[in-house]
């Protein structure tokens, strides 16, 4: 009941607030993780393609990059498939691995299916949330590994300090970051909004849990999913928006919706790799090398505390 109480406080929280916004966290119920994989399969959504197209192409030069006795630290490391090519690459130059994820079968499943393919590593899995705190061993020669352009999912201050909190705990001094390029707006606008409606449903299942969890009476066909480049803030801004004015019931309160009022669901940041040196910077990382796809469409970069 905790957990549901928790849900229910962070919604109600969120909705009660000018403007209304959701916590991305609750996206991801076993519902949730299945349609973000099915999203991360759509053609349209070039992300999860393009990156690991990087990694495979400049595999080699990355762990050349990283160089000997090297440790990386992965928050989020789901079925650790990003990582693979780095670690093949590196061969026995990988010391240790340290996968930190929520998901704590997957989690140790994927620990030791690692460990028997690569004997001379070290896997060491950390079962937690990592926005909550927790403590890990610190690693040597450490540096952590965080693809998939979540950085472009927190605010701003968040990330800074989710970064600074990851370098800080691990005693890793580097970070290999993936993150998604400043581009045209009509291809980014199809990623995050799918003819398919992949992406409408990922979004529209916070609504289903709410109704499910919470005994709420929201009528979905009510609510429209938006996804708009916002070209100024360079961010993917995406929304759930009542299409009509009306009241709904939450776990026994009531929210007022005025006709178009949206939720803020999420923002994907957008970067040049200028604009994400100068984030860096304010964690005190400097750049020092990137890999980029020929279309430029996404990076991987390389930094140094
Ligand atoms: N971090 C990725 C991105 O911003 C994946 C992602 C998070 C995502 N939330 C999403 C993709 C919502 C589509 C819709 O692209």
């Amino acid at each position: 009941m905790a957990a549901n109480n928790e849900f229910a406080r962070s919604i109600l929280d969120g909705l009660k607030r000018t403007p209304k916004y959701t916590e991305p966290r609750w996206l991801y119920d076993a519902v949730g993780a299945k349609l973000f994989e099915a999203i991360c399969e759509l053609d349209t959504y070039y992300v999860t393609r393009v990156e690991m197209s990087i990694l495979n192409a400049h595999a080699a030069d990355i762990a050349d990059a990283l160089g000997e006795g090297v440790s990386i630290v992965e928050p989020g490391s789901g079925a650790a498939l990003k990582v693979r090519p780095i670690l093949d690459a590196l061969g026995p130059r990988a010391k240790a691995y340290v996968p930190i994820d929520i998901a704590a079968g997957q989690l140790a499943a994927t620990a030791a299916e690692l460990g028997k393919r690569y004997p001379h590593l070290t896997v060491s899995p950390v079962a937690t949330n990592f926005f909550a705190p927790f403590t890990m061993p610190p690693v040597d020669n450490g540096v952590v590994f965080f693809p998939g352009s979540t950085i472009g999912n927190m605010p701003r201050e968040s990330g800074v300090e989710f970064l600074n909190r990851m370098l800080d705990r691990s005693g890793a001094t580097r970070l290999l970051i993936g993150f998604d390029l400043v581009k045209d707006k009509a291809v980014l606008e199809l990623a995050y909004d799918d003819p398919a409606g992949v992406t409408r449903a990922f979004k529209m299942n916070v609504l289903h849990r709410i109704n499910r969890e919470l005994g709420a009476d929201i009528d979905l066909r009510t609510f429209e999913f938006e996804s708009l480049y916002n070209e100024t803030s360079q961010a993917i801004e995406m929304y759930l928006t009542s299409k009509i004015g009306q009241s709904v019931h939450i776990a026994g309160e009531t929210i007022a919706f005025a006709a178009n009022e949206r939720i803020s669901t999420e923002d994907s940041r957008k970067y040049t790799l200028e604009s994400f040196s100068d984030f860096a910077a304010a964690c005190g990382l400097k750049p020092v090398q990137s890999w980029l796809d020929d279309d430029q469409y996404f990076a991987l970069m390389l930094l140094s505390r």
